[in-house]
């Protein structure tokens, strides 16, 4: 018999993150989530994630000038971008583009761990750059500059929309930023893990996450939440259209997990943010649609006897869309938050690598013989 999935199967140590699934709890090297969402910058916790301790300041200031250097991508890597059709989906588009940087990277075949430290740092910094690139190329716009004095946060949003953020919206960013940063042996995770595994370069470990993220099971997930809730519409709407997606047997996207069976403890600290820009704009329509589909959605589980409970996605998607971020954009702030955990993942791999080769249950037919093409029916 085989293990679908690998559900419950170990496949590392590591000492990045803890996720207690029955309480609904995650720890990042120690530190409870909502300590770090709440009191720590996303740089923190990147420089946390890579090196296993929160920096001091003069350790924060040389990290964050060492973050802001390495935003920049070369031309020829947005010449590249300029060449896709413009319909092509943005995951797709940073797939490609995040590969691509290999070629200019001057550490890219260096695989000792002071290299892979750097590029662990240099590819956290490219891919918003990447992301919001792709944003305006495929309108026909010119990229604009990574602008220095601007958080990694901030400056994300600065370089998609062409306006620097206030306050609420730029320390939205960053929380969601470190709420996305790590998540144990994720599906992604595990892909960059098994790509490096065999000594393949950093870059074909964060191409193999970045192709394995973009799917509705994992990172995708919050792009289709929003489609949700615009084809809901209307809070009223919320309780017929759940009821009958569910009878038609389809599942309710930022819903259930493979380790919570708890509420996903990332899932209040974006509601309360999305609650705050809410009352900031005045608009509480998505959150209002959002609860109403919570609330169906606890009872028609509740009667099934099923522990599903919301996701990060399920709020990430109305705080993405109140930020102005495109829908189909969504994934890609989970990919550029997600890429310290998975370079720190990929670093803890290589210090004590063995190749990653599960096996596979044959379970096809035995002993035939190959006929000659013309008595082949
Ligand atoms: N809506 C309705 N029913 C669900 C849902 C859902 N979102 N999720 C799971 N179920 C049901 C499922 O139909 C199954 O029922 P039954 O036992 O009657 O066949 C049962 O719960 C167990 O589901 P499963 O497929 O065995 O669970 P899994 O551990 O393989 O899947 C999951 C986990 C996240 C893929 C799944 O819950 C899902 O498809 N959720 C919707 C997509 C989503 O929001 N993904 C984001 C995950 S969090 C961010 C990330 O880490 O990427």
């Amino acid at each position: 018999m085989s293990n679908r999935g690998l559900e419950g199967v170990v496949v590392a140590d590591t000492e990045l993150s803890k996720i207690y699934g029955e309480e609904g709890r995650l720890v990042y090297r120690g530190y409870e989530i909502e300590d770090l969402a709440e009191n720590a910058t996303f740089e923190e916790v990147c420089y946390l994630l890579l090196y296993g301790e929160l920096p001091n300041s003069a350790q924060l200031t040389d990290f964050r000038r060492q973050l802001e250097s390495e935003r920049t991508v070369p031309g020829a890597v947005l010449d590249l971008l300029r060449l896709l059709p413009r319909d092509t989906h943005p995951m797709a588009a940073l797939r490609t583009a995040a590969s691509a940087l290999a070629g200019f990277d001057p550490d890219a075949r260096d695989m000792t761990e002071e290299a892979n430290f750097r590029k662990a740092i240099r590819l956290t910094a490219q891919m918003p750059t990447l992301t919001a690139a792709w944003g305006r190329i495929r309108n026909g716009q010119e990229p604009i500059a990574p602008r220095d004095g601007l958080g990694h946060a901030a400056n994300f949003l600065y370089m998609l929309t062409g306006e620097t953020p206030d306050e609420l919206r730029a320390r939205t960013m960053d929380v969601a930023f470190t709420l996305h940063a790590e998540h144990g042996m994720n599906a992604s995770t595990f892909a960059a893990r098994v790509t490096v595994a065999t000594l393949a370069d950093m870059h074909s470990g964060l191409t193999s996450a970045i192709g394995t993220l973009k799917g509705p099971l994992h990172g995708g997930a919050n792009e289709r939440v929003m489609h949700m809730l615009l084809e809901i519409g209307e809070p009223d709407r919320a309780e017929a259209w759940v009821r009958d997606a569910l009878a038609r047997g389809e599942r309710i996207m930022g819903f259930g997990h493979r380790v919570y069976r708890a509420l996903d403890p990332r899932a209040p600290i974006l509601r309360s943010l999305a609650m705050q820009l809410a009352a900031q704009g005045g608009d509480t329509r998505w959150l209002d649609i959002a609860s109403r589909i919570e609330s169906v959605m606890r009872e028609e589980m509740d009667r099934r006897g099923k522990k599903i409970y919301p996701n990060v996605d399920f709020y990430s998607a109305s705080v993405y869309y109140t930020l102005g971020i495109p829908t189909d954009m969504f994934t890609n702030v989970f990919a550029m938050a997600r890429t310290p955990g998975w370079t720190a993942h990929m670093i803890e791999q290589l210090r004590d690598n063995r190749l990653i080769r599960p096996k596979a249950n044959y379970v096809g037919p035995l002993d035939k013989k190959v006929q000659p093409i013309e008595k082949r029916g």
